[in-house]
């Protein structure tokens, strides 16, 4: 039996990266008979960069809603808010006792986040992954559906819950980090040597609001190169090489197939192929996200229940923990 979890920040419109190298995974995942999933807003995570009280607010329901647009379905899954759910951050609390403050700053996430908010390094942001690790330590998860980016804090995650077992005994499961084949790693389509980001405003982001003929626009403005040949080259073709990557996550093909499909094509009917595919994917996703959106009522109702399902894990690991730590209950 196979537990999955996975988080995503409120901070913004979801991007085209975040759908494909992770929603569209992880809804595929929840309809696999024998697996146990829960699928959580972070927004405890979200504050560690300043947030606007009402777009949290706005975009927890926004993250919650793309979910499920995008067909997940919540008999199956455990969708919830993560400050629903008060075990996070204390088993947090207890987890900081067992990291190391240099182990924290090594992270690039802590050293890049720390760069672009140097008003603001607080602990919180030092102290990220820690609360990472709780998310993930408290569902006895066995895998952890991610983006490249977070495979560093996988790896810390793993590391205190072996430190944690190893003084206490088996009490957590080791977790596996599950990086997708392709679109790990969605970059942005003006500057393919950065992350498409919902926290970074750029013309090169596809939001998954985006209208057709947005969406059309900016794929035929992507950044390519003057080889002319569309090849899988990260290296010396990572603008191609991320498109391509778009289109076999849209699809649901390899890059062999493809790269096939694209020899002797001029960029020009590459991008617009793509942009087509990207179209015919999340046009469907929209109108259920926008029906939604507009039932906020519905969306708690489905937190509420979340948060039920998701508190009963994780108060039992929680309460597993004290016992062997030496807490009175
Ligand atoms: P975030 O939106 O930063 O909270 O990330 C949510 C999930 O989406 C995480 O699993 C990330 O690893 C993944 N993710 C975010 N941006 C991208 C991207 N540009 N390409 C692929 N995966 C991404
Ligand atoms: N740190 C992840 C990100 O920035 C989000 C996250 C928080 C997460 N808790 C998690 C991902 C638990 C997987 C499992 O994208």
């Amino acid at each position: 039996m196979k537990t999955f979890i996975s988080g995503i920040q409120p901070t913004g419109d979801m991007t085209l990266g975040s759908y494909l190298g992770a929603i569209k995974n992880h809804v595929q995942l929840a309809d696999i008979a024998d697996t146990t999933t829960y699928y959580c807003v972070v927004d405890l995570h979200a504050i560690t960069v300043r947030q606007e009280p009402q777009r949290l607010r706005d975009f927890t329901y926004s993250v919650a809603a793309w979910y499920l647009a995008a067909g997940l379905d919540t008999s199956k899954s455990t969708l919830f808010v993560q400050n629903h759910v008060r075990a996070h951050t204390e088993l947090g609390w207890i987890l900081n006792t067992f990291t190391q403050v240099g182990e924290l700053e090594r992270m690039t996430q802590y050293k890049d986040k720390s760069k672009q908010h140097k008003h603001n390094v607080n602990a919180g942001l030092l102290t990220y992954p820690v609360l990472m690790a709780a998310d993930i330590l408290l569902y006895n998860t066995t895998h952890v559906p991610v983006g490249d980016d977070q495979k560093q804090h996988l790896e810390l995650t793993r590391n205190v819950a072996q430190r944690f077992n190893g003084v206490y005994g088996d009490v957590f499961v080791v977790p596996e980090p599950m990086i997708p084949k392709v679109a790990a790693r969605v970059m942005d389509l003006q500057d393919p040597t950065s992350k498409m980001s919902k926290s970074q405003e750029s013309n090169g982001t596809v939001y998954l609001k985006d209208e057709p003929a947005q969406i059309t626009k900016k794929f035929k403005r992507a950044v390519t190169d003057n080889i002319a040949n569309v090849a899988w080259d990260p290296i010396e073709q990572a603008g191609v090489t991320n498109l391509l990557s778009i289109y076999c996550a849209s699809k649901g093909i390899t890059p062999e197939q493809a790269v096939a499909e694209f020899t002797g094509k001029g960029y020009g009917d590459f991008k617009t192929t793509i942009a087509e595919a990207v179209i015919a994917e999340v046009a469907p996703i929209q109108n259920r996200y926008k029906e939604l959106m507009a039932d906020k009522a519905e969306l708690d109702a489905i937190f509420k229940k979340g948060a039920e399902k998701a508190s009963a894990q994780a108060e039992t690991v929680l309460a597993k923990v004290k016992d062997v730590m030496g807490f009175v209950r």
